[in-house]
């Protein structure tokens, strides 16, 4: 794995979106894969700014999130896909169809995994997965656990997630329970992976990414395995390395 600790978060969100960019002058047709959370604001906004001064062009791109609540409406400000309109979408030139979420509203949450997965496959993969960590190591909402799913699947939280991501909601008690979730597998088939890390309270569990057992109690510790991995941290994130 490649790391590139910076400065701070204005730093990490600019080279991160350098690397999209990149991707998208390559390939202007690419597959990306995204991710949601605080950490990659900062990317969306510098890729913005790049498209509205002619860097970049999405009209091309399609995209695939990494994940989504369950149950959830893309209505509820707190849904992935409210999320990736709101900090994205809404401000390129993206075609909304080409952006794919799973489905938080679905009856049969199985199926729609399913299809979610095959949909990545016809799409061709995923050139470039951007990923962020959770406080526990895990990656999209692949849990510790004593083993991980490989594919697209629907997941339990851990308190700690719930305990984590509770603050977006109202109450802990609004917030879902579950998930749709890419799996490992899912995310070890991008051919490109970026996963950014920032603030001190990641350090730990990037720490264990990096420098522990391959686990499945660390979810993240498995990129290792993958050949092209760049970390990109801000200096909080890295300063137990
Ligand atoms: C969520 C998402 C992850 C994300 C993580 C970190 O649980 N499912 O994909 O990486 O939180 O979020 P943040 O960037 O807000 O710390």
């Amino acid at each position: 794995m490649r790391v590139i600790i910076c400065e701070d978060y204005n730093e990490m969100s600019v080279r991160a979106a350098k690397l999209v960019a990149c991707q998208i002058a390559i390939k202007p047709n690419c597959v990306l894969g995204l991710a949601t959370g605080s950490t990659p604001i900062g990317l969306y906004e510098n890729l913005i700014e790049m498209e509205r001064v002619g860097e970049i062009d999405f009209s091309g791109v399609t995209t695939f999130n990494l994940d989504e609540y369950y149950p959830i409406s893309p209505e509820n400000e707190q849904s992935y896909r409210y999320f990736m309109n709101k900090r994205l979408f809404s401000k390129v030139n993206i075609d909304i169809e080409r952006t794919h979420v799973p489905n938080g509203m679905t009856d049969d949450p199985e199926a729609e995994c399913e299809r979610y997965e095959k949909m990545i496959d016809e799409a061709g993969g995923i050139d470039l997965q951007i990923l962020g960590i959770g406080q526990n190591g895990h990656i999209g909402f692949n849990e510790p656990d004593k083993e991980l799913a490989p594919y697209t699947h629907i997941t339990d939280l851990t308190p700690e997630t719930i305990f984590a991501n509770s603050r977006y909601f109202e109450s802990e008690a609004e917030m879902p329970k579950q998930a749709l979730t890419m799996g490992v597998e899912s995310i070890f088939k991008a051919r490109k992976i970026i996963i950014l890390a920032s603030e001190g309270r990641k350090a730990e569990a990037v720490k264990s990414m990096l420098s522990d057992k391959i686990t499945p109690k660390c979810p993240a510790s498995f990129l290792r395995l993958h050949p092209d991995v760049t970390l990109i941290c801000d200096k909080q994130a890295a300063r137990l390395l």
